[in-house]
């Protein structure tokens, strides 16, 4: 069996050069930093569990390779657009926009990737306007993640079920977008769309929660900052993990320490060290554990394929990637 790259590799190729074509203006310092950004390329995770739920649900065709870079370019625009918000200099293992140009700039050029995104959507041949309308609910959805986030950046009140939102939010939303519109592009039966549609969310979690295993230095080089989250004043799952384990005393006066963590740089190593001493990575595993599981049970409504079975392993590479 192909690896999930070598397998995808043709389909990424055609999603890769649409997005290239419709990304150009004639504004040179535009094109060049769109140039340079898809040069820097990413996991394309998002193309992936696109590529591969239409090829799970009758088969890639024009406009599934249409919305899965739609998929992708909105990923790019959040992600110029978080870099502003979390104030982030590197990201892929280079200096992001906003640090080599500004953050007047990396806004623009996230409005302009977004925009791209929804003329892609536009011009299918059916469907359109229902795929439009799913990814207008995944952008509202993440301005709510991240202003809930920010809110209680403040409040270091965060709760489970607060986490739940905002990593439903800020990621699972589009990952669940991104499979739905793949599944619309093959005119999918409602069943499995729905099944889809939880596979997606579900995977979209365990990725997010992954992705703040790793802000705690549980990978290799990430190619982003590590303990960044901290800095941003979030409580996130391994934290989380590790408030539960811990007496009522000691676990607000963490929780007071990581609301002015911002100010009191000097608290991260001891709130990382917390982290650690109460196993909150092993907490984070055992409910990611519990979501990729959920996922592939979701799985069984599509009939068996190929592609079924790199869903499968799609959602295992997204609990335990190392970057
Ligand atoms: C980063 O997403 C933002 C999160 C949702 C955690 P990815 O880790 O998929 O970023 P790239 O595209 O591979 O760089
Ligand atoms: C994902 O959250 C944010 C997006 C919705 C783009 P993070 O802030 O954790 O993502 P990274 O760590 O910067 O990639
Ligand atoms: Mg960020
Ligand atoms: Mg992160």
């Amino acid at each position: 069996m192909l690896s999930l790259k070598d397998f995808l590799a043709p389909n990424i190729r055609k999603v890769e050069s649409l997005m290239r074509e419709s990304l150009t203006s004639g504004i040179c310092l535009l094109d060049q930093t769109s140039d340079s950004l898809m040069d820097g390329g990413g996991k394309r995770m998002r193309p992936a569990l696109s590529l591969l739920v239409a090829g799970a649900t009758g088969g890639v065709n024009p406009d599934s390779i249409r919305f899965a870079a739609a998929a992708e370019l909105l990923h790019n625009a959040t992600l110029l657009h978080d870099d502003v918000v979390d104030g982030s200099r590197e990201r892929r293992g280079r200096p992001t926009v906003m640090s080599v140009l500004s953050s007047p700039a990396s806004v623009l050029i996230g409005d302009f990737w977004l925009t791209r995104a929804m003329e892609l959507v536009l011009g299918a041949s059916r469907y359109s306007e229902k795929v439009i309308r799913i990814f207008a609910r995944t952008l509202s959805d993440l301005a709510e993640g991240e202003m809930l986030q920010l809110e209680k950046a403040g409040s270091g009140d965060t709760t489970f079920k607060d986490y739940l939102r905002i990593i439903h939010c800020k990621t699972a939303s589009l990952f669940e977008a991104t499979a739905v519109s793949a599944a619309c592009s093959t005119d999918a039966p409602e069943e499995v769309v729905d099944a889809v549609s939880r596979y997606a969310n579900l995977i979209g979690l365990a990725f997010q929660v992954r992705d703040d295993m790793l802000d705690y230095g549980d990978g290799e080089d990430i190619g982003k900052p590590v303990l960044n989250d901290l800095r941003e004043q979030k409580i996130t799952m391994p934290l989380l993990g590790a408030l539960g384990k811990a007496e009522p005393l000691e676990a607000d006066r963490i929780r007071k320490m990581v609301s002015t963590a911002a100010e009191h740089p000097e608290y991260i190593p001891e709130i990382a060290g917390f982290v650690d001493a109460r196993a909150g990575m092993e907490e984070s595993e055992k409910v990611l554990e519990g979501f990729i599981m959920q996922a592939t049970e979701a799985l069984r409504v599509l009939p068996e394929s190929e592609e079924r079975t790199y869903l499968e392993k799609l959602a295992h590479y997204a609990g335990s990637r190392k970057k």
